[in-house]
């Protein structure tokens, strides 16, 4: 049997399901039963998140958590966190709550300024493009006043367009480098509307110069679209407090420091430490992306170039020691929208708006910044002091107890054993064993 098909897309999603899992499952009934048990009653519903994507099966799912008492500019904050890893949320909780007793957290937005570029090949004199650039300029934002009319009358809109001239790196390559403010939209539509219509006025333009076509110059727009390297978009988040609070029980504060800042000093320097220490700060940052509805490839993309802008791979969070205070911080792109998108059509992103209080993306960011130094803040305290899997494996419990199919009293015996006892996957085993014998 043949495994490709043609019209695909045109048949019912009954029917779609009967191709695939008569063609790819061992026992198509009870494929089509998992796909079945994840479809939600409420038919209204359900259409919605068929309608979000071509060919939806079903929904998939992952945990929406939340971490409390995130002191956030003095303000308290829970934070809304969907992830599958299972010590994230927990991490995030107990370094909001350790802050939280020292001052919390505090941060700045530092820009919001967004990109798009045009990008052409010009085979002419390069002086003679720069000419006709400074003249066409103007009607080039003339030319988008449709679309930006709205944006602007919110404050926003096109803040500048440059020509560059790029035939060093690629032949005839020039740009079209923009900038935009989009407000509380993520705005990558209204970037790539403009962008689109700068090149059409262009090309138009072009077009109509008669010592264009006298000198036989070509001009070719290649393609227009928004960047998500968004070096201007950036929040900090930092936490701060004298050294000799950051003791604690089996901690002296002065140790765990110097501890802290070697271990940022070595993800500063080294890339392979350095992308697991980003790995664990996106942890918390695409968690709250995904809650929020917010687009986290175009984030995750955006950060590791800004993590590597100095030409090598480096961490995101800085800390120091002066004067007796110890300070933890980051800087990090982060291009956000709070309206739009899916934020006002998928019903858990608008609850976890309403649980943060409908901020404004510029509060977004602020807020998702502190959610990944808050976890990275946790990954380093448990890297160099207990080391990281005894809390990861207390975590995991669950995961090994589920694939076990225990059941609730068998789970609840296993939690009270592993209070007190080193949690690995064979000795969960040993345990459930002993239990059923
Ligand atoms: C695991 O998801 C994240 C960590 O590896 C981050 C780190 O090493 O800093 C714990």
């Amino acid at each position: 049997m043949t495994k490709a098909i043609s019209g695909f897309s045109r048949l019912s999603k009954t029917e779609k399901i009967a191709w695939l899992t008569s063609t790819y499952f061992e026992n198509p009934t009870q494929a089509t039963q998992v796909l079945s048990s994840y479809w939600n009653d409420d038919k209204k519903l359900q259409q919605l998140h068929d309608e979000f994507i071509e060919n939806t099966v079903t929904n998939y799912y992952l945990p929406l958590g939340v971490a409390p008492n995130f002191v956030i500019n003095d303000r308290i904050y829970t934070i809304p966190m969907a992830i599958e890893e299972s010590s994230v949320v927990a991490a995030a909780s107990k370094a909001a709550k350790f802050w939280q007793d020292r001052g919390g957290f505090k941060t700045t937005v530092l820009g919001t300024t967004k990109v798009g570029q045009v990008h052409f090949t010009y085979d002419g004199d390069a002086s003679l493009l720069t000419s006709f650039f400074e003249s066409i300029k103007p009607q080039l934002l003339a030319d988008t006043a449709a679309i930006t009319k709205n944006m602007e009358k919110r404050g926003g809109g096109i803040k500048d367009i440059t020509l560059v001239n790029k035939t060093q790196a690629v032949a005839d390559y020039y740009q079209l480098h923009c900038t935009f403010e989009t407000l509380n939209a993520m705005g990558a539509n209204f970037i790539n509307s403009c962008l689109e219509q700068f090149a059409t006025t262009l090309k138009a333009g072009f077009e109509a110069e008669a010592r264009f076509r006298e000198s036989g110059a070509n001009l070719s727009v290649i393609m227009s679209i928004l960047s998500n390297y968004v070096p201007d978009c950036v929040v900090r988040a930092e936490v701060s407090c004298p050294v000799a609070d950051l003791s604690e029980k089996n901690i002296d504060g002065a140790q765990f420091a110097k501890k802290f800042i070697q271990a940022i000093s070595i993800a500063e320097e080294e890339p392979y430490r350095a992308v697991t220490h980003n790995k664990g700060i996106m942890n918390g940052i695409d968690a709250v992306i995904l809650a929020t509805g917010n687009d986290f490839r175009a984030v995750e993309a955006g950060v590791h170039a800004y993590a590597a802008r100095d030409g090598q791979y480096r961490s995101l969070t800085h800390a120091s020691v002066d004067d007796g205070i110890f300070k933890f911080w980051i800087e990090v792109p982060l291009a956000l929208g709070t309206v739009g998108g899916l934020t006002k059509l998928h019903p858990l992103v608008k609850w976890s708006m309403e649980l943060l209080e409908n901020p404004s993306a510029q509060e977004l960011m602020q807020i998702v910044a502190v959610a990944g130094l808050a976890q990275n803040f946790a990954a380093l305290k448990s890297l160099t002091t207990t080391g990281i899997q005894e809390g990861h494996m207390k975590m995991h419990l669950m995961n090994i107890l589920n694939q076990m199919e225990a059941t609730d009293a068998e789970k609840q015996e296993t939690v009270t054993h592993f209070k007190t006892n080193t949690v690995t996957h064979s000795a969960v085993v040993s345990f459930i064993e002993a239990l059923r014998s």
